[in-house]
C-alpha cells in the first residue's frame, strides 16, 4: 500500500504569530489536523479555527503523536506542532522514532516533513542583545527523561570549556532547586561570577527579562517557561545589552 498522507512537525517559534516563519504557516493551512499540547494549540488559535484540533496535557507526548499517526493512518494531513523549534526538545524526534519503528515496509511509510522554528535560545538571545556570538550549548534542566548525574556533568564540562550555556526547563513547581544547584556546579569550576540573563515567556503578552550574575540571581522569578542564559567568562552587560564578544577588533 502507498502512503500519500502526510505528517508536518512545525516549530511555531516562541509564541508570537508574527514570530512564526511563513513556512511553519504555509503548513498549518495545508493541515486537516492540528495536534499538540494544549498551551501550544491555544497560542496559534487564530490559525487553526477551520481545522480539527487535537490537544492534550503536559507529559503525554507519546500519547499525543500515536493520535496524530493514528490519524495520518486514515487519509488526512496531520500537523504535530512544537513551541520553538520541534527538533530542540520538541516532537520531532518521537514522530520519527515511532515512524521508523513501525512496523510496515519502508515504502509505505506515513511520510513526514519536519518545518524549523526559532528556538527559545535564539528568541531570548535577540530580547537581551547578543550573547550566544561565540560557542554555545542548550542545557535542560529537566530530569524526567535524563538523570541527574548526567546533566551535572554536562554543566560541569560546559562551564570548563567556557561555553555559553542557555537553561531549558530551568524551573518547575516539581524542580524548584534544580536550577539553584546548576549555580553552584557552575560555581565549582569557574572563580568567575558569570554574568546570567532571565528571560521569561520570550515573545508572548507577558514576557520580561532582567540581568544577574551567578551571585545575584533571583531564583524565585524562574518558571517554566523561561530560559536563562549564562554567559562565558567575556560575556558582558553594555547599557542594556547582553555581548558576548566575538573577538572582532572595536
Ligand atoms: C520542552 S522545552 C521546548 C523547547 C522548544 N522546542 C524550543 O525550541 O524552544 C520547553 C522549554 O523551552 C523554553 N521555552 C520555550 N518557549 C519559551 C519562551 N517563549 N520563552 C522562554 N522560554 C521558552 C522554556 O525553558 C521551557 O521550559
Amino acid at each position: 500500500m502507498e502512503v500519500n498522507t502526510m505528517i508536518y512537525v512545525i516549530g511555531i517559534g516562541p509564541g508570537s504569530i508574527n514570530h512564526m516563519t511563513y513556512e511553519a504557516r504555509t503548513c498549518i493551512q495545508k493541515c486537516d489536523v492540528i495536534v499538540g499540547y494544549k498551551t501550544y494549540t491555544e497560542l496559534i488559535r487564530e490559525l487553526t479555527i477551520d481545522k480539527m484540533v487535537v490537544e492534550n496535557g503536559m507529559r503525554r507526548e507519546v500519547e499525543r503523536c500515536q493520535k496524530a499517526i493514528d490519524l495520518a493512518m486514515t487519509g488526512k494531513t496531520v500537523g504535530v506542532i512544537s513551541s520553538g523549534d520541534a527538533g530542540v526538545y520538541g516532537m520531532a524526534g518521537l514522530i520519527l522514532e515511532m515512524i521508523t519503528t513501525l512496523d510496515c515496509p519502508r515504502d509505505s511509510r506515513l511520510r513526514v516533513e519536519i518545518i524549523p522554528g526559532v528556538t527559545a535560545s535564539s528568541a531570548a538571545a535577540a530580547i537581551v542583545g547578543a550573547p550566544l556570538m561565540h560557542d554555545y550549548c542548550h542545557i535542560s534542566l529537566s530530569d524526567l527523561l535524563t538523570p541527574i548525574d548526567l546533566i551535572e556533568k554536562r554543566i560541569r564540562m560546559a562551564t570548563r570549556g567556557e561555553f555559553v550555556m542557555c537553561f531549558y526547563n530551568p524551573r518547575s513547581i516539581g524542580r524548584k532547586d534544580h536550577l539553584s544547584q546548576a549555580f553552584k556546579w557552575i560555581s565549582e569550576e569557574t572563580g568567575i561570577d558569570l554574568v546570567v540573563a532571565h528571560i521569561k515567556d520570550a515573545y508572548r503578552e507577558s514576557q520580561n527579562h532582567a540581568f544577574y550574575t551567578l551571585k545575584t540571581m533571583n531564583f524565585e522569578e524562574v518558571t517554566m517557561t523561561s530560559i536563562v542564559l549564562v554567559g562565558n567568562p567575556q560575556t558582558k552587560i553594555y547599557d542594556e545589552f547582553m555581548i558576548t564578544p566575538r573577538g572582532y577588533h572595536v
